[in-house]
């Protein structure tokens, strides 16, 4: 039965076979769960959990590596199996606001806008760059810094949803998929919202006329909108079909128009031999933002075919915000490597959809021939470099007429290089940088940030040493290497030159599991500033002038928190730190890639 779901999955059709929960648990969970082992738990200790807490564990929690060789019906039919029908979470009553009501400022005729980070990046050339009126910090106010609240993801070993913050509202996803209106500057809970799968893309809020929508898409292919005042489902659409679809990078929007960039998991679904490797395809779908309306949707590769025991071509997803150039009246993505043959031009690639109508105007491939699956070495393909672009291009203007007064788009790519593109020639590489050896966790993973003299690139090249445990309480599949990875590097934005590097921090204990020097996460820049999270636990702020470490907190601790419920702090990896009004905000744990988990949303402020 579980075979014929395989095939139905291959194909990326809503066909459903029937799964029995009981048989995936005697093959899939019952190996482990069924020992008399301390350190995992029995199966009568799972049957009181509820369904959605145990899927959440399957789709982005301690399970995540069991379950990443499993179709989505698999999980759901498991889990309903084990589980009790109880929600996920249930919120302490004291950890609601006295005051639940949303309010919004900004919008009210004659007010000044109030500071506010929306989506992915301050503004919408993705170049993570907050305005000294907006963040509210001085280089004397960063080193003061303090922890004002801690805010619990409760059973979550992963926070990794940036959060937004407008007129002192903030609003964040969660891995367990429940969507938080929070007081920005206490962690108060406002309002709650189960989206169906973990969400990590930010939110996008957007100003209708009659108030604010909130935008975002979760970890299974849906996207949903919200009333922002009250946290009310306004409307939700699956963008994508296909069973390993995931929204990672975050929406944007202009003129009424919604773009979403899809990407997969499909990668590591290829790792079961039984596998038919792969018919997910890269692409961006443009919505109306007002009812979700298609408005266009575009593939990066071709429709598969099969060929042989495969399917191809397949791959080029999107990982990370789309960038608008509304001047030229297009929109930038990224990409990402093909799953299997045949390779195409647009994976790893930075691609210019027209915004009317998403026509792919011009590519640029950085990386040609990236075949990259879990499957890949089992099928005989040449494997990966898995160079992938996991962020988003920057739109900057080299500012004055001596430096040439042109635009360029600065892209981050996997492999540790960074490109200045030329968009007024379809992307024609104006100069290039290495900065790290580059890896299938970065090179430059998440994102890099700019100010308009220099961009910023942090280096993961997180490394992995091997050896992988017998002990079946043991569910790391390698440990990391202390020692190697990390580093930040200032860039000129006008011809390439590295200004300065600030060396990786050398701080891992002994016998900290899942800690790294590697700073996979998005950098953020407010002026004078830069911040940099790693896979040690550390939020780093540096100055932009030498790269000297102005400010250094170590995230993996415990937490009492403002809701009650149990925290503690672990790997830093995925957003950046958001600055907002003197506020940082900065998420910490990361359980996949076998970081430190952690489950915390943590805000630092001055006085
Ligand atoms: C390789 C061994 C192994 C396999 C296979 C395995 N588990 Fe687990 N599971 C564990 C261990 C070890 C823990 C405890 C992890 C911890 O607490 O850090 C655990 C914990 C859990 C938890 C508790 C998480 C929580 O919220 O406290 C759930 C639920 C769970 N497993 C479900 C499953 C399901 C469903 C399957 C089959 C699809 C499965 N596991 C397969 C080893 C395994």
């Amino acid at each position: 039965m579980i075979r014929v779901y395989f095939l139905a999955a291959a194909l990326g059709t809503t066909m459903f076979a029937a799964v029995s929960g009981e048989e995936v648990f005697k093959q899939r969970c019952a190996g482990c769960h069924e020992q008399n082992n301390p350190r995992i738990p029995q199966v009568d200790t799972l049957r009181k959990l509820p369904a959605a807490r145990i899927l959440r564990t399957l789709n982005w929690g301690v399970m995540g590596n069991v379950a990443y060789t499993m179709s989505i019906a698999e999980r759901e039919a498991v889990a309903s199996y084990l589980g009790t029908a109880a929600p996920s979470v249930t919120v302490a009553p004291a950890a609601f606001c006295a005051d639940r009501a949303v309010r919004f400022t900004s919008d009210a005729k004659g007010k000044t806008p109030q500071p506010q980070w929306n989506g992915w990046s301050p503004g919408i050339n993705n170049s993570r760059y907050q305005s000294i009126q907006a963040a509210g910090l001085t280089l004397d106010g960063v080193q003061r810094l303090k922890l004002k609240w801690a805010f619990a993801y409760d059973g979550d070993t992963t926070a990794f949803a940036q959060p937004t913050i407008i007129d002192g509202n903030l609003f964040t996803g969660s891995a367990g998929g429940v969507i938080h209106a929070l007081d920005a500057k206490t962690g108060c809970i406002r309002w709650t919202y189960d989206a169906r799968g973990p969400v990590r893309s930010s939110i996008l809020a957007v100003n209708t006329g009659k108030g604010y929508s909130l935008l975002f898409g979760d970890q299974l292919g849906w996207f949903y909108s919200l009333d922002a005042a009250t946290g009310r489902e306004l409307w939700k659409k699956k963008i994508e079909e296909h069973d390993a679809a995931r929204l990672t990078g975050s929406p944007v929007e202009y003129n009424g128009t919604v773009f979403v960039p899809v990407a997969s998991w499909e990668e590591n679904r290829a790792i079961s031999a039984d596998y038919a490797c792969c018919t997910f395809r890269g692409s961006v779908a443009a919505l109306r933002a007002r009812d979700g309306a298609p408005v266009w949707h575009t593939y990066t590769v071709d429709v598969p075919k099969q060929i042989g025991k495969l399917w191809g071509p397949s791959g080029a997803p999107v990982w990370s915000a789309p960038t608008l150039d509304i001047a030229r009246g297009l929109l930038y993505v990224t990409t990402g490597d093909n799953y299997s043959p045949p390779a195409t031009a647009t994976s790893d690639a930075v691609l210019a959809l027209d915004l009317k109508f998403g026509k792919i105007v011009w590519s640029r491939q950085l990386s040609a021939g990236d075949i990259f699956s879990g499957g890949c070495s089992r099928q005989g393909i040449a494997c990966g470099p898995d160079f992938d672009f996991g962020s988003s291009a920057i739109l900057v203007n080299t500012g004055n007429v001596r430096s040439g007064n042109r635009d360029l788009l600065l892209a981050g790519q996997k492999s540790g290089v960074v490109y200045a593109l030329d968009p007024a020639r379809k992307g024609e590489i104006v100069w290039q940088i290495r900065v790290g050896k580059g890896s299938t966790n970065g090179g430059v993973q998440w994102g890099m940030a700019a100010d308009g003299q220099n961009v910023y690139a942090a280096v993961s090249d997180l490394a992995r040493a091997a050896v992988r445990s017998s002990d079946p309480a043991d569910l790391r599949t390698s440990n990391l290497d202390p020692n190697v990875g990390g580093g930040l590097h200032a860039i000129r934005i006008v011809d390439g030159a590295k200004i300065w590097s600030a060396e990786p921090q050398h701080t891992c204990p002994e016998n900290r599991a899942g800690c790294s020097p590697a700073q996979p996460a998005a950098v953020t820049v407010t002026p004078g500033i830069v911040f940099s999270g790693s896979v040690d636990g550390h939020m780093r702020a540096y100055s932009s002038e030498d790269g000297r470490i102005l400010w250094d907190f170590d995230t993996a601790r415990e937490y009492s928190t403002v809701n009650g419920v149990k925290g503690h702090g672990g790997s830093i990896d995925g957003p950046g730190a958001v600055v907002v009004d003197g506020m940082v905000y900065v998420n910490s744990g990361y359980s996949r890639q076998n970081g430190m988990p952690g489950n915390v949303l943590l805000a630092f402020g001055t006085d």
